[in-house]
């Protein structure tokens, strides 16, 4: 092993976390984003790769039950703490979630590309807000952003969730 190699895996760091629901501990280099641990450490691809700069929300997940862009976030930093991909979003029995199957009858994806962060911002938003208006759906997901320009259908969905959640009550 090189003298370099040698001191980058002196230099690493052990996270230990949980993700969607599995302990998890790994060896990591301390720049690690979350978005590269997530997708090339876990495999965990649903989590998208854009703008790699905060901008666009493909690589939305959450911690700790809060939406975060795991692009911008180092994987070092989440030590002990609950990620949830869209691979999490899913129910134990393997079904959709309601989000999940309200985009799925809504036509709230198109590319899908934005369709990971914008069902988790999504899915915050109906834990806290059951009854959300339209404005209140625009403003949470305001951090994603859709290339297609599919917001109309998005929002369409989300209502559809919110009605399907508040019915199972
Ligand atoms: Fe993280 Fe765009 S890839 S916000």
């Amino acid at each position: 092993m090189s003298a370099n190699l040698e001191e980058l895996v002196e230099d690493s760091v052990l996270l230990q976390c949980r993700v969607n629901g599995k302990a998890c501990e790994r060896e990591i280099q301390p720049g690690t984003s979350l978005l590269d641990f997530l997708r090339d450490e876990l495999r965990l691809t649903g989590t998208h790769m854009g703008c790699m700069t905060g901008h666009c929300g493909a690589c939305t997940v959450m911690l700790d039950g809060q939406v975060a862009k795991s692009c911008i976030t180092l994987a070092a930093t989440v030590q002990r703490r609950q990620i949830t991909t869209i691979e999490g979003l899913k129910g134990a029995d393997g079904k959709l979630s309601p989000v999940q199957q309200a985009f799925w009858d809504e036509a709230g994806f198109q590319c899908a590309f934005c369709a990971p962060g914008m069902l988790l911002a999504a899915t915050e938003l109906l834990r806290d807000n059951p009854d959300p208006s339209e404005d209140d759906i625009r403003r949470a997901i305001a951090g994603n952003l859709c290339r297609c320009t599919g917001y109309q259908s998005i929002v369409r969905a989300v209502k559809a969730a919110a009605r399907v959640q508040r019915s199972a009550g």
